[in-house]
């Protein structure tokens, strides 16, 4: 596929196909991953592979449903860096698009979650070692439905334009929202995310 074409049909999947995807597309997939920039060059990013019961063990624990249902799911680690730019999420997020792009190059939908439970508790469960930072969960398989366009929010111009932040209605909501427990319903109304793919 033509690169802008990749990059224009790079849409997010969380519907899928029972069919399987074959371990050398899988590896494909992961080479792109390999080939991702990292800070100093640490090319740290490692994944545990989730069998059927671990997916199901993360969406118990408080992971996105559809984790459950995707063929392929993986966690994306990194080694816990101490730059105060978290190196380790850019670094892992390079090779986490990397995979999706070949991913869209290659027939395969997905969708990188980061709707996953508290990182300690994920971390027990599935005995993850305690120098990786767990980044995301990756999870790909064949689209069981075409993906919808996603609107640009901006257009490119508009990118350069800075705005000034505002304590809006929203902003205080937002920040209700995201000191859990206090959860009342109108605000769990307002910021539960609705997909249309
Ligand atoms: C860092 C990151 C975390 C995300 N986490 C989730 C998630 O937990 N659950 C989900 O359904 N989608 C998740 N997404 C996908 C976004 O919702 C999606 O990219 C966005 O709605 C725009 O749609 P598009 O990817 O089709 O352009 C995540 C994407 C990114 C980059």
């Amino acid at each position: 596929m033509e690169f802008d074409e990749v990059i224009r049909k790079r849409r997010t999947v969380r519907v899928f196909r029972d069919d399987p995807v074959d371990e050398a597309t899988l590896r494909l997939v992961l080479e792109a991953g390999n080939q991702a920039p990292s800070a100093c060059n640490v090319q740290g990013w490692r994944f545990r592979r989730l069998d059927g019961a671990e997916k199901e063990k993360l969406v118990r624990l408080g992971g996105a449903d559809f984790i459950a249902k995707a063929p392929f799911a993986c966690l994306v680690l990194y080694p816990f860096s101490s730059d105060t730019y978290d190196d380790e999420v850019q670094s892992a997020a390079a090779c986490i698009e990397n995979m999706f792009l070949k991913a869209i190059d290659l027939g395969l939908g997905g969708c990188w979650v980061c709707h996953l439970p508290a990182s300690r508790r994920l971390r027990c469960a599935l005995d993850i070692p305690w120098h990786y930072r767990i980044i995301a969960c990756v999870v790909l398989g064949y689209p069981g439905k075409e993906p919808r366009p996603v609107a640009r929010k901006s257009t490119v111009d508009q990118l350069f334009e800075l705005e000034q932040p505002r304590l809006t209605f929203r902003a205080l909501a937002k920040y209700l929202y995201m000191r859990q427990p206090f959860r009342p319903a109108f605000i769990e109304n307002i910021f539960t995310k609705r997909f249309e793919n």
